[in-house]
């Protein structure tokens, strides 16, 4: 593995200045930066964000067909894309990690925010503490690189 895909859904562009209350004031090229000097000697960073269902899914199916590992922040498609699911089911039953990762804590905010459809087939899942949250998963997806 040399590169890492950090998969963004919608309204994660606004990052910066969306609800700072809940999701501080970085951005996302903050985001990449952060991962980016995290990253271990030789693993890439590729970093996206998307308001687009149909763009993720394809994103996924890239992870798939180039054995990569995936970070993903589904965001609000987190509670309720059965074919956003499917799609990332694919990337682990093809046997690559993906980390669901959340910047906030959905189970302590609203109810419709404790369902997510997406942990059931992911390898694991971090919630609630920032941007930390990609930062360990990107230290578990290169933890043997
Ligand atoms: C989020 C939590 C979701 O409930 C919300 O829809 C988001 C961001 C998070 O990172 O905390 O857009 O995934």
């Amino acid at each position: 593995m040399s590169t890492v895909l950090v998969l963004n859904g919608p309204n994660l562009g606004r990052l910066g200045s969306r609800e700072p209350d809940v999701y501080g004031s970085a951005n996302l090229d903050d985001l990449r930066a952060l991962l980016t000097a995290s990253a271990p000697d030789g693993v890439t960073i590729d970093l996206r964000q998307t308001d687009d269902e149909a763009e993720l899914i394809h994103w996924l199916y890239e992870a798939v067909d180039n054995s990569l590992p995936v970070i993903i922040n589904p965001a609000a498609f987190t509670h309720y894309s059965y074919a956003l699911r499917d799609a990332a089911a694919l990337v682990t039953t093809a046997g690559l990690e993906l980390i669901e990762v959340h910047i906030s804590n959905p189970h302590a905010r609203e109810t419709f925010r404790h369902t997510s459809v997406v942990s059931a087939i992911a390898t694991g899942v971090i919630a609630g503490l920032g941007f930390d949250s990609y930062r360990l998963a990107l230290d578990f997806v290169t933890r043997k690189h």
